[in-house]
This record gives structure tokens, C-alpha cells and sequence, in this order.
């Protein structure tokens, strides 16, 4: 596919994330160098040790990360015995994932690419996993069924996005803090444009979600909501602790590829 083939919102969100690139330096390198249960999750770092995201049973598992951004959780699964591949939008994000790669001695396969449509044949991997990723800036209804094809029978899609629930709550205008009213409809809720930056990005309903990774396949485990503890922080202004502690933020949907 040339570059000409690729979706509005793919080439929108990659000029995007090309210029925000330098800003996820460090966050990048601070996270790789999270050792086996020290991991971070999400805006308010919460530990792996309490959420407890990631498979007992890494050891040996080929796992492909959907918009990997700098790579720091191929990073932690390959430290944890798995086969990571990372696919990414963006060649910025790319290319401080390689020199992290290289800084830390560790070697997996980074592809520059669309999580809607990955080189990969049918059930390559035991594991997908997206964090902000693919699960926010891809499209649900394309980057969902590739999912699917990408994992074997059985196999556990886990992704972590902004909670329905606080995208409801999200002013359109850059840089402001969620508030405690609907600030748009729930009904329709799929592609949102952000006027400020150009960017894309994508939410559902809850039922929309169910419907969408039933229909491909996948059985429902779990939907976690995160709530970060009392005192905890942010860099990101667009929601609150005060907001967080009474609604979720965060949510994390777990499902398992029917055998
Ligand atoms: C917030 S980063 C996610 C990485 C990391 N977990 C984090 O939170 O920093 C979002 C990443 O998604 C990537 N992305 C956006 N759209 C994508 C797509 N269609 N396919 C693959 N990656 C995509 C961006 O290039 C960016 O690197």
C-alpha cells in the first residue's frame, strides 16, 4: 500500500505524531528502563504489580504491540521471555524506538505502518496489546477484525484507552480539563476531530465495543477501570485527579480470540 492508499485519518495522525514525537523522548526512556514488575500503565502510572495487565505466561509468546510509539512495552514483554513485534505510524516515534533498542542491548522487528493493516500472516501471534495506541488512532471497525486475523485461537487482545465515559466529558479546545458535564452525545460516538491539531482519534459506546469484538470473534473477559490512588499525578491536562477519582478515566478491555 502506497502512501497515497492510506486512510485521511492515518496520514493526519502520522504528520501528528511525527511532530509530537520529540516530546515522548522521555517518557520513552524512563520506561524502558522499567525492570519485569516495575511496569507503568497509562496517565497515572499505575504499577503492573496492582493492575496486573500483562499474561503470567509471556515465555516463548510472539506478541505484536498496535501503535507502539517508542516501544517500551515490547521492551518489558521481551524482558519477560516473549517474541515482541511493534508496528507504528510514525517513523519519529520509530526512530527513538530503535535507539532504545540499541541503548539497552535488545533486538525485535519495529514496523513503520498502519495497525489497520499489518504484514503479517493469519494468527501470527499469541498476544496483541495496545496502549493508546491503535486502540485510540486507528479505526475500531478496521484495526478490531486485523486484530483478530493477526491472533491464533485463543489468543488475548488487551488494550488500554481514554474511558468512554471521560471522552463524553472532554472539551474540543486544547489543553483543558475534562469537566463534570457531557460535552458531547454518546449515541454515534466513533471519530472525533480535534480542530487544534488535526488529529484523529476514536471512541465507541460501551455496547458498540461489545458488538464490535464479538462479531470478531473475541469473548469479553474483562473491562477494567482504572482509578488512580489519592495523591497521584499527571503531565496530561486534560483530566483531573479530583475527575479520576470519582469517574473512570482510563479503562482497559480484555478479550480472548474464541478457539
Ligand atoms: C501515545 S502513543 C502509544 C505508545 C505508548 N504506549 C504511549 O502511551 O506513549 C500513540 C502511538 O500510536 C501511533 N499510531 C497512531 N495511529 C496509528 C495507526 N493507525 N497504526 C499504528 N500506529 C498508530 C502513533 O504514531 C503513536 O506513536
Amino acid at each position: 500500500m502506497t502512501t497515497a492508499d492510506l486512510p485521511d485519518h492515518v496520514l493526519r495522525n502520522r504528520e501528528a505524531w511525527d511532530r509530537w514525537a520529540p516530546d515522548y523522548v522521555a517518557n520513552g526512556e524512563l520506561s524502558w528502563r522499567l525492570e519485569p514488575g516495575r511496569e507503568k500503565w497509562g496517565v497515572w502510572d499505575l504499577p503492573e504489580s496492582e493492575v496486573r495487565l500483562l499474561p503470567d505466561d509471556l515465555a516463548g509468546r510472539d506478541t505484536i504491540e498496535l501503535g507502539c510509539g517508542t516501544a517500551y512495552i515490547s521492551a518489558w514483554l521481551a524482558r519477560r521471555g516473549a517474541r515482541p513485534v511493534g508496528i507504528d505510524n510514525s517513523q519519529a516515534q520509530l526512530a527513538t524506538a530503535r535507539r532504545l533498542q540499541g541503548e539497552h542491548g535488545l533486538d525485535f522487528p519495529l514496523l513503520h505502518g498502519n495497525a489497520e493493516t499489518v504484514p503479517y500472516p493469519d494468527a501470527s501471534f499469541d498476544f496483541a496489546f495496545s496502549e493508546y495506541g491503535a486502540s485510540i488512532w486507528a479505526d475500531p471497525y478496521r484495526w478490531i477484525p486485523e486484530a483478530s486475523r493477526l491472533l491464533r485461537p485463543d489468543g488475548r487482545l488487551t488494550f488500554l484507552v481514554n474511558a468512554t465515559i471521560l471522552m463524553l466529558c472532554m472539551p474540543e479546545d486544547d489543553g483543558v480539563a475534562s469537566t463534570n458535564e457531557m460535552v458531547r452525545p454518546y449515541f454515534g460516538l466513533h471519530r472525533l476531530e480535534w480542530p487544534h491539531d488535526q488529529s484523529v482519534n476514536f471512541h465507541l459506546g460501551y455496547g458498540d465495543w461489545i458488538r464490535l469484538l464479538r462479531a470478531n470473534g473475541f469473548e469479553v473477559e474483562d473491562l477494567r477501570e482504572l482509578r488512580p490512588p489519592e495523591g497521584a499525578t499527571t503531565t496530561f491536562p486534560y483530566v483531573t485527579l479530583d475527575w479520576a477519582r470519582q469517574w473512570p478515566s482510563e479503562e482497559v478491555w480484555i478479550a480472548r480470540k474464541r478457539a
